[in-house]
């Protein structure tokens, strides 16, 4: 704040930055509005604004508050086969208007102790176009204090997927989890348990992989969360059946679903592009999730990006690894189902945007004072079709190809443009956050 400042309207404070103009996604409405940015890049005011500062009006397009993806592997450090690094994947999430990325721990070597959650601060600072969340993998007992402290969220694995070998024991999860109540910080969990895989036959496309990995599995796996401590934010990954929806929302818990559980299914694809932990289900499984996230009974939306390289997935569809790349394109799907009229903004803003950064803790999601101006500015009219080509992802592929989407045509990140007319125009100035809860607060599923 500018001491000895006074605008021109007796106002002493500083006049904002930056006013941005047009109908915005504002208290649960679209309605007109200026919303007031001022030098930190905090949202100042909403409704009518001070004189005095750069005034840009979106015309036809409309301001939403950016997105906040919970769930993606960002591979860095990778290995030399890493098709994506921490600069790839968070200009990837800024053109696809996600403001702040929750980094998976599954790499090699897993991020389990607070040396590589350092190291890995150390890739972002410099290199990152958005904000980053790292999260770690649990381990020794002992030591689960010390990395609380630098983590920003932990990754439980009931069991095995790329890069974890083997999940926690089911003896030792209630044990683990009482633990992690007392740390206060975010919990997701894979939820398969290996003992319902069958064993029956080699799967040989995703169908297949749908019978080895199946429902059951993701079920059982749920029921052992059920009775976690109260206090414990937990947080059930990748939710791919309905059928479990009452149980994990009658237990408190919060979960997310995926773009691809929720618009993919096993028969979409027949090749290991459509490989993913958990699988992807039934036409009947999957429509059923997408009429749940329809009426709002899905907390959040997260992309579990996961780009593994071409000559992975052109692997034999056994040996070839699980996982598709979606940070790019999670919220830019979901924009063009609402412009078709199958989903309400109200659901999407609250499951992209309002509530993944409330679990994470963080000022963002809602155009709100106090808010980081972190906004998009998206044109309804300017509908693609997704081509793999015309993707930044570095793995150069997309399950998701011929799908309609829209991006955004501007993401602003603390009042400063980092996407202009699609193109990304940032600095690379994300920073690693970790949650700032108000005391006793907890974010709870609606
Ligand atoms: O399909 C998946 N891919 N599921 C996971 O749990 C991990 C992810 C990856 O890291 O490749
Ligand atoms: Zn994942």
């Amino acid at each position: 704040m500018g001491i000895g400042r006074t605008s021109a309207d007796g106002d002493p404070r500083e006049p904002p930055a930056l006013v941005l103009a047009g109908r915005a996604w504002v208290r649960g409405r679209l309605q007109p509005v200026e919303i007031a940015i001022d030098t930190a890049g905090r949202i100042e005011s909403v409704g009518k604004s001070r004189a005095g500062s750069a005034r840009h009006d979106v015309g036809d397009a409309v301001i939403l508050p950016a997105a906040t993806d919970i769930h993606v592997h960002l591979r860095d450090p990778g290995g030399p086969s890493a098709a994506e690094s921490i600069a790839t994947g968070t200009i990837e999430a800024a053109l696809g208007g996600v403001t702040l990325v929750g980094d998976m721990p599954n790499n090699e070597p897993p991020v389990s102790d607070p040396d590589a959650i350092r190291a890995k601060e150390a890739r972002v600072h410099g290199r990152a176009a958005v904000d980053v969340l790292l999260y770690a993998a649990p381990t020794r007992p002992a030591a689960l204090e010390r990395l609380a402290r630098t983590a920003g969220a932990f990754k439980v694995y009931e069991s095995p997927t790329t890069g974890i070998g083997e999940g926690v024991p089911a003896d030792e999860l209630p044990a683990l989890l009482e633990r992690l109540a007392s740390l206060d910080l975010p919990v997701s969990v894979h939820a398969e348990d290996p003992s319902r895989f069958s064993r029956a036959g080699v799967p040989r496309d995703p169908e297949g992989w749908n019978a080895h990995r199946p429902p059951e599995a993701e079920g059982a796996a749920i029921d052992r969360l059920l009775n976690a401590p109260p206090r414990l934010r937990l947080h059930v990954a990748h939710v791919t059946t309905a059928g479990v929806l009452p149980r994990i929302r009658t237990a408190g818990l919060s979960f997310e679903a995926t773009p691809h559980h929720l618009l993919l299914s096993q028969r979409t694809g027949a090749d290991a592009r459509f490989k993913v932990n958990p699988p992807l289900r039934s036409e009947a499984d999957r429509r059923a999730m997408w009429e749940a996230f329809r009426r709002g009974e899905i907390p959040i939306v997260a992309s579990d990006h996961a780009p593994h390289p071409t000559e992975a997935k052109d692997l034999p569809f056994e040996k070839a690894p699980s996982g598709m790349p979606g940070v790019e394109t999670l919220l830019p799907l979901l924009l063009a189902r609402v412009r078709a009229g199958e989903l309400d903004l109200a659901v999407l803003m609250a499951a992209a945007c309002d509530r993944p950064a409330r679990w994470f803790g963080q000022p963002l999601g809602r155009i709100a004072p106090g808010h980081r101006a972190n906004l998009l500015v998206v044109d309804f009219k300017a509908r693609t079709r997704l081509d793999p080509r015309r993707l930044r992802a570095p793995c150069g592929w997309t399950a998701f190809e011929g799908f309609e989407a829209i991006f955004p045509r501007e993401h602003y990140r603390d009042g400063e443009r980092i996407v202009v007319d699609g193109e990304y125009v940032g600095r690379p100035s994300g920073r690693v956050v970790r949650p700032e809860f108000a005391r006793g607060e907890r974010t709870e599923p609606e």
